[in-house]
């Protein structure tokens, strides 16, 4: 039998996140949260802090999965996991269709209803969610997260740490920059650069800058 996996998180992402391991098997020892999260989630137990994660190594735990759904603090708790020595594991529902040919990294999560085609790369950390398509030859970056039901025909390439919001909808061959945000049910049909929030139909980017 596998190591038990620690996931890091105990929001609703993490339930999401927490269902989703056990579908393929996995079990959930804890979860590692952090001050108003409860006491368990979906009745795993929750450790509150960060400073569990070496504890939990030190006693011979080797493999984490990191389910919160910020970008940047799942690629910082992903690079802490690592340092630690732990195995990040993924996290893909038995009802995701992903092709043969993805390039797959590590700790990323495919939900169900999720189908990730020919040749597509999905970085690490990253979170296809639910009834996401990700069409043949996309490349979704390093701790990138496209939202439930948005539709990225071929080629589309999405930076690092880069969020599309739910419904969001990429002709074929548009590149979004890393770190940028694109809101929900917005039809991106050119290039969006780095670090930016765009939004609409066809997307734009916003003068005013969100706080990330
Ligand atoms: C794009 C987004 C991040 C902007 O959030 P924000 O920084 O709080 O921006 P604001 O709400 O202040 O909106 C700024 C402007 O953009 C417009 N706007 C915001 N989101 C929009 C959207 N999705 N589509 C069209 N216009 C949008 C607002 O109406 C506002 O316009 P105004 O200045 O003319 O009044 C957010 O609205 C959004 O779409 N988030 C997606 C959430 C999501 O899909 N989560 C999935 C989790 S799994």
């Amino acid at each position: 039998m596998k190591p038990p996996v620690i996931v890091v998180g105990a929001s609703g992402h993490a339930k999401v996140c927490i269902e989703l391991l056990q579908a393929i098997g996995e079990t959930v020892l804890c979860c590692v949260g952090a001050g108003d999260d409860g006491a368990t989630c979906l009745g795993i137990p929750v450790l509150d802090g960060d400073h569990h994660l070496a504890r939990l190594r030190d006693e011979g735990q080797s493999r984490a999965f990191v389910a919160l759904g910020s970008n940047r603090l799942r690629a910082r708790l992903g690079g802490y996991l690592r340092e630690l020595g732990f195995e990040l594991v993924n996290a893909i529902s038995p009802h995701a269709v992903v092709s043969p040919s993805a390039t797959l990294g590590s700790g990323i999560a495919i939900m169900a209803g999720a189908v990730v085609n020919a040749d597509a790369t999905i970085g690490d950390l990253a979170i296809v969610n639910t009834g996401a398509t990700v069409d043949h030859d996309c490349i979704i970056g390093v701790a990138a997260h496209v939202a439930p039901q948005c539709a990225l025909a071929g080629n589309v390439s999405i930076g690092d740490g880069a969020f599309l919001g739910v419904g969001c909808k990429a002709v074929p061959w548009v590149e979004v920059g890393a770190q940028s945000t694109v809101g929900a049910g917005a039809v991106i049909i050119s290039a969006i650069p780095p670090r930016v929030t765009a939004v609409g139909v066809p997307a734009r980017v916003l003068n005013k800058q969100p706080n990330k």
